[in-house]
């Protein structure tokens, strides 16, 4: 009977059919390594962010007298509130590890290349969404910081000529930060942003999916009939039963191979996240940072405004400019770069591994660079921090003016037709 209705249901809704296509049957690369566990993880990270948000939004108050009140209510007198709320605050920090590893692992392996343009696209609007979304976050709890912060960035849209200072009007929806911004971050935090999350990660997917998923070694997984030489046939010895279903040759079917694989992934992810939420869970001061702890008071500045760890990189290019108005069009072109990699990045090899030195000399510089901006971004600004957030500002940006001229006749070492790892 249970089959009969499966049929059924399946006829009209396939269901099994999306399921085998995307998951269990997807063909996946034979030589997934430690990199592409990360997308796995931030799924698991958002669903974390989704779940424990619906319960904290049970029990907090979205009001600019009743806001901070709610968040100790939630930490002292809710069961297991205290757990909720930090399972919510560590995991921003950690969706901004796992996304931050996971753009890294694309760009080791040129995964943002033709004909992954558009998936890397819609991770970049990801992680802009994801930025957005975790600066309302942190207006919510109604701390020192959180308004301090939102004051800051907030202002920063005054600088822009003409319409400036309307615009921040109407952000805030007041004259200043208030419970009426309050009362909007909280709308588009609780369902505008995570909606559009929720919907770009399924476009995410789907646009993986139509390409497939690139490896560490960024060979394609081929076709069996047409593009392999019949003697080469003999030596996909893996898997023939599902490469001859599929007509496919390098891959191997997701379930199990990488559900497994994944599975102890989270399980160590789970562990190092638990050890966080149970012994630090305010990173030190990183991942909720100190004067939070304090009711929002528009009279009090705190003596440091900085934002937290992950926003870091770019408050540093924000920072190191002088003039406010081009310090946020760097800070913007910083992300706007990033979307235009796969263009000025004009190469065909797509692994670190078969790439030239200069590659390897650029992105190291880059990765050196934009973590002294996310140090830099949590400290107080002073002479020597401006110095050397403009030397790494320029290290930043000069990744993507080196690749697009090297690129172009790189030097790279022969890259091997088939999958070997
Ligand atoms: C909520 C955040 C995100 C989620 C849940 C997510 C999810 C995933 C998943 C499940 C995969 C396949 C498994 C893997 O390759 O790791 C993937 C692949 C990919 N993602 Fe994301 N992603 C997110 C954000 C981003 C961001 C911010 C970027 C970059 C701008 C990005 C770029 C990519 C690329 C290029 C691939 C293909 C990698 C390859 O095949 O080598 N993703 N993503």
């Amino acid at each position: 009977m249970i089959a009969n209705f499966m049929a059924w249901i399946e006829k009209r809704l396939p269901l099994m059919d999306a399921m085998n296509k995307h998951a269990a049957q997807y063909p996946a690369p034979k030589n997934f390594n430690f990199w592409y566990v990360f997308g796995i993880l931030a799924s698991v990270v958002l669903v974390n962010q989704i779940l424990t948000g619906i319960w904290l939004t049970m029990s907090y108050e979205p009001t600019g007298e009743g806001a901070f009140a709610s968040i100790e209510y939630i930490m002292r007198d809710v069961d297991y509130g205290w757990l909720l709320r930090y399972m919510h605050s560590t995991g921003a920090s950690a969706f901004f590890i796992v996304v931050y590893m996971h753009m890294f692992r694309g760009m080791m392996y040129g995964s943002y290349q033709k004909p992954r343009e558009l998936l890397w696209i819609f991770g970049m609007l990801i992680f802009l969404v994801l930025m957005a979304e975790a600066f309302m976050g942190y207006l919510l709890p109604w701390g020192n910081m959180s308004y301090w912060g939102a004051q800051v960035i907030i202002s920063l849209f005054g600088a822009i000529p003409i319409i400036g200072d309307d615009l921040t009007l109407w952000i805030r929806g007041d004259y200043v930060i208030s419970g009426a911004t309050l009362n909007r971050f909280f709308a588009l935090h609780v369902i505008a942003m995570p909606l559009v999350l929720v919907i770009l990660v399924f476009l995410h997917i789907l646009a993986l999916h139509e390409v497939g998923s690139n490896n560490p070694e960024g060979t394609d997984i081929k076709k069996k009939k047409g593009s392999i030489k019949p003697e080469e046939l003999s030596k996909f010895t893996f898997h023939k039963q599902y490469s001859e279903k599929y007509d496919i040759v390098d891959a191997i079917p997701f379930h199990p191979y990488y559900t497994v694989k994944d599975l102890v992934a989270v399980v160590i992810f789970l562990i190092v996240f638990c050890w966080v939420l149970f012994f630090a869970p305010e990173g030190g001061g990183y991942f909720i940072e100190a004067p939070n702890f304090e009711p929002a008071n528009n009279l009090k500045t705190p003596e440091h405004i900085v934002p937290v760890w992950y926003f870091g990189p770019f408050f540093t290019i924000l920072r190191v400019v002088p003039d406010k108005l081009l310090g946020m069009i760097t800070m913007f072109a910083a992300i706007g770069v990033l979307f235009a990699l796969p263009w000025f990045d004009r190469g065909t090899v797509k692994s670190l591994r078969f790439r030239s030195k200069a590659h390897m000399i650029n992105l190291t510089q880059f990765v050196i660079c934009f973590v002294a901006l996310g140090v830099l971004g949590t400290m107080a600004g002073t002479e020597l921090t401006n110095f050397i957030g403009r030397i790494a500002t320029l290290g930043y940006f000069g990744f993507f003016v080196a690749i697009w001229f090297y690129s172009k006749n790189e030097k790279t070492k022969p890259v091997p037709e088939r999958v070997s790892g």
